[in-house]
């Protein structure tokens, strides 16, 4: 397959990397299926779409025009077979469970044409295993997006012990027409590169408010005034959703062992469906 091969896509997974996915490949201008188990969920997803798109327009950042055309060209779906069967590329964006994430790949392979390529946005699993799951190993690499997808340029393209060159190369060239960065990783290690580095340090930051060495606003205040980063590191948390850094963590600590051990501050909001941005609670309150 080639880029110019490309016209459906379809995402699984409405929620918050899923629809934000959506919406770049919507104003890439392509045809976009976005698939999630049920009507809310898929709604859902779509309402955030046209909120983040009216966003851009507001701002300037895009036309009325392309905000219009980008909202039709989304179509949500909850049936599998009818959002896949004539998708040229499948990009996953489900609940980070490699368990539950094979069932739908076995599922999407019964009913993708034989040449579609699936992409994973997994935030840390194996590729590998992901792959195997399918009927198509070497039609299936990572391509892992950044919270919100919409505004951050990067994406990780990562290989798989059977992705093939050309699946490589076909996921390079459409993320490049997303109008994104992309940045092939060659090894498939847990957290590939940016969450190795960003996980580990959500985490460190909850050990310091964990162990009474510093309060959330003291550690936001030094990440982001002082070390320069865009956002503190609990707005950060708050903004990815603290089920993820749980659970990416968690993978990490059972492949790469202890300095990865998850502090108890992220399993309590966990536990407590606390989870940041998307539950109206996290490290801070939004509602
Ligand atoms: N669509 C449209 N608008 C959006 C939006 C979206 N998805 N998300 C936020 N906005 C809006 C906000 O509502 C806000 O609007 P108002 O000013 O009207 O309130 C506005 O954008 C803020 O944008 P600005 O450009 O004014 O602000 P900014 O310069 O701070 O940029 C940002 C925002 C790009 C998100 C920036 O804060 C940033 O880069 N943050 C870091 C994000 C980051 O590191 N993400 C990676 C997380 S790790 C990950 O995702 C991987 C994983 O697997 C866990």
């Amino acid at each position: 397959m080639q880029l110019e091969d490309i016209e459906i896509i379809t995402v699984l997974g409405a929620g918050t990397m899923g629809h934000g996915i959506a919406e770049v490949a919507a104003l890439a201008g392509y045809e976009v299926r976005l698939r999630d188990i049920n009507e809310e969920l898929v709604e859902d997803g779509y309402e955030q779409i046209a909120w983040s798109l009216d966003k851009l327009a507001e701002k300037d950042r895009i036309s009325e025009e392309t905000r219009d055309e980008a909202k039709e060209s989304v179509t949500p779906v909850v049936d599998v077979e009818s959002a896949v069967d004539e998708a040229d590329i499948v990009i996953e964006a489900i609940v980070e469970n490699m368990d539950i994430k094979q069932d739908v790949y076995e599922e999407v392979s019964e009913h993708a044409p034989e040449q579609t390529i699936f992409a994973s946005n997994t935030s840390s699993l194996s590729i590998s295993d992901l792959s195997e799951a399918t009927d198509r190993p070497e039609q299936f690499c990572g391509m892992h997006f950044f919270n919100p997808p919409v505004r951050m340029d990067l994406i990780e393209v990562i290989r798989g012990d059977h992705t093939s060159d050309e699946t490589m190369d076909v996921i390079e060239a459409l993320a490049e027409d997303f109008d994104k960065s992309p940045v092939r990783v060659r090894k498939d290690v847990p957290g590939f590169i940016v969450n190795r580095i960003l996980v580990p340090l959500m985490n460190e930051a909850c050990w310091i408010v964990e162990n009474g060495d510093a309060t959330v606003a003291e550690v936001d205040s030094t990440t982001k005034y002082d070390l320069g980063l865009p956002m503190g590191a609990f707005e950060l948390g708050d903004q990815v959703g603290i089920d993820v850094t749980y659970h990416v963590l968690e993978y990490m600590h059972e492949v790469l062992g202890e300095p990865y051990e998850p502090c108890p501050l992220l399993e309590e909001k966990v536990d407590n469906e606390n989870l940041g941005q998307k539950t109206g609670k996290g490290f801070y309150d939004y509602e």
